[in-house]
């Protein structure tokens, strides 16, 4: 949600400050900008509203050069997309700042600067930390010293990065809330919001701390407390192969992942032969921990918030393990009671949703044995944070629709429930089952990859539609959610999921001859009793399209379009049946002409409330 990049280099930096942009835009996109000292120690600012392709535009017209700089690509808070509302925000003619993150007291510092004489030049709450900074320049302040009296007097999230004309070689950074990373390069140093802005110019990383304040010039980095006091944080070597963020043959990103489902499933599988190997995926002391686990609370959002709806099902009733499922904006702010002996669980691929982070922070004291999260980012801020680490293998994930992230988010949890399960009494025969059904998950996942033809088809029908409900029963519940999450995050077609068995409680009346109504239909013991929810459908003029098993005894017909499901363990199901809903949506979009992998409204990573 917002990027920053920022450099300190004895080379000219606005195109690696550009290709971070770029690396980041996934992560917002209204608005972009970039501010360069000169070789004169003059400022200069390029800002446009839209996408960062306008910022480059902007800077081919009138290119200006430098070696010391900072950009950022905005999701707006405070004040609608435009040029003034865009970052970097700066002061006096001398300093210049991006953020990512929200000011709680903005207001108040807002008036305070007014009787100071500061004009206002847009709505964000931004704008007022670029004019404290100035404030404290003024009265002497290094810019380290300004950053730290700025800082003092910030509430809210922040992740800052400032420049000033006085310190030309040099860049200060902070965090609170929101993450910063060190780029650590050979006569260069550089701060981004995540460390794929900076893979293109370096693999070495410092991860900021909470609360770290940290100054880079070309040949130093100094990181400190806000009381000054100084730090030292280790270097990390990212190892595995630059993650680039090429489309390849494929359209969009999202189209690319769905179908990259197959291997980035074997990815995280691999390795987990046994159920003794399966616990080893979730880290040194995990053995200990599960031994001790009585209870499961989970916590994420939006899609990461369904895997751990599919989860409850198969903790429950797979390894008889109680399990509490909550959005984490909620859980966060509510009073609770919990049983002893419960695991606290984060799901999240970023690692970095700020209402994740927040939930697993304001856990008390004694209230979870210990936390664990399942989550797609190495060294993000709750792997970080978390005892215990399952990484899902789905590599980088660009489109701002979750994907491969949520099919191998299911993979953990059914490796988690398979650890805790037997240790709850999973017989041998269970854990075999499940184990088989997972390593021939990825072969079921090509099969429905198969099926993008006949599901591009079905989706013509949506094109005109302005709504759509999507039934599930049971497990497959949280999947119909999922679908209906996807369909109106990337086609804007606005579709709600409910259990089959509730349609008649409410929704009904909403089915007409212009609703359709999306099931999800395996073969299952509930199966009979949905067919009976969908006759009930039918027999108000309502359009079904049936995502059913083969031998679920579904057919064509008047006002029913079935899409035949590769037959396969009852176990993965949910992971299989996602991938068609994955390409339904996709088709649905494409064929709308939306922006697939950067919906309007929406960014990649939530790192503000
Ligand atoms: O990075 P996280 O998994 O914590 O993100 C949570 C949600 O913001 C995310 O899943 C969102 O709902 C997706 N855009 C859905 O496709």
């Amino acid at each position: 949600m917002c990027g920053i990049v920022a450099a300190a280099a004895r080379r000219e930096v606005s195109e690696i400050l550009l290709e971070g942009l770029r690396r980041l835009e996934y992560r917002g996109y209204d608005s972009a900008g970039m501010a360069l000292i000169n070789d004169q120690n003059v400022l200069q600012i390029h800002k446009r509203n839209g996408k960062v392709k306008e910022l480059e535009a902007a800077q081919a017209q009138e290119p200006f050069y430098g070696n010391t700089g900072i950009a950022h690509t905005r999701w707006a808070t405070h004040g609608k997309p435009s040029t003034e509302n865009a970052h970097p925000h700066a002061s006096g003619g001398r300093v210049a700042l991006v953020h990512n993150g929200i000011i709680e007291n903005h207001a108040e510092l807002r008036a305070e600067l007014i009787a100071a004489g500061y004009e206002m030049s847009s709505a964000t709450d931004t704008e007022v930390i670029a004019h404290l900074l100035h404030l404290s320049l003024q009265k002497g302040a290094s810019l380290r010293a300004a950053m730290q009296n700025t800082i003092a007097r910030l509430e809210g999230a922040y992740a800052l990065a400032a420049i000033d004309i006085e310190s030309p070689h040099t860049v200060v950074g902070a965090r609170k809330g929101s993450p910063l990373v060190v780029g650590v390069g050979i006569g260069e140093n550089f701060l981004a919001s995540d460390q794929m802005a900076l893979r293109q110019v370096t693999d070495s990383f410092i991860y900021l701390e909470e609360g770290d304040l940290v100054e880079i010039s070309p040949a130093s980095i100094q990181i400190c407390t806000i009381d000054g006091e100084a730090i030292e944080r280790p270097t990390t070597r990212i190892k595995e192969a630059l993650e680039t963020s090429d489309m390849g043959d494929f359209d969009h990103y999202m189209i690319k992942e769905i179908f990259e489902q197959p291997v980035a499933l074997e990815a995280t599988l691999a390795g987990a032969a046994n159920v003794e190997q399966v616990e080893e995926c979730f880290g040194h002391g995990a053995s200990a921990m599960f031994d001790r686990v009585t209870n499961v609370q989970i916590v994420a959002c939006g899609t990461s918030y369904h895997a751990g709806m599919v989860a409850r099902y198969w903790l429950e009733e797979l390894a008889g393990i109680s399990c509490e499922v909550e959005v984490a904006s909620e859980f966060r702010y509510r009073k609770r009671v919990q049983h002893e002996g419960t695991l606290l669980v984060a799901i999240s691929q970023s690692g970095e949703t700020a209402d994740t982070l927040a939930a697993l922070r304001n856990a008390t004291e004694g209230e979870f044995i210990g936390s664990l999260v399942v989550a797609n980012v190495d060294n993000s801020s709750l792997v970080r944070e978390c005892d215990l680490v399952f990484l899902t293998r789905a590599g980088a994930e660009i489109g701002v629709a979750s994907t491969k992230a949520f099919t191998t988010q299911l993979v953990a949890m059914l490796m988690l429930t398979l650890a805790l399960g037997r240790r709850r009494g999973m017989t041998d025969e269970r854990q075999s089952e499940i184990i088989e059904a997972l390593e021939n998950l990825p072969h079921y996942v090509r099969q429905t990859l198969e099926l993008n033809g006949a599901i591009q088809k079905l989706s013509e029908a949506f094109i005109p539609k302005r709504h759509a409900l999507f039934l599930g029963r049971g497990i497959q519940y949280p999947i119909a959610m999922e679908g209906a999450l996807k369909l109106k995050e990337i086609s804007y077609i606005h579709a709600e999921a409910y259990p089959a068995g509730e349609l008649k409680h409410g929704p009904l009346a909403l089915v007409d001859d212009d609703m359709p109504v999306v099931a999800v239909a395996p073969n299952d013991e509930l199966l009979e009793k949905l067919k009976s929810n969908l006759e009930e459908v039918r027999s108000r003029g309502g359009e079904l399209f049936v995502f059913a098993d083969r031998e679920a005894g579904f057919a064509n017909e008047d006002r029913v379009q079935v899409l035949p499901m590769p037959h396969c363990p009852e176990v993965i199901k949910p992971i299989v049946y996602t991938v068609a809903l994955q390409l339904l949506s996709y088709h649905v979009a494409l064929q709308k002409g939306t922006d697939v992998d950067k919906p309007r409204n929406l960014a990649k990573s939530v790192t503000v409330e």
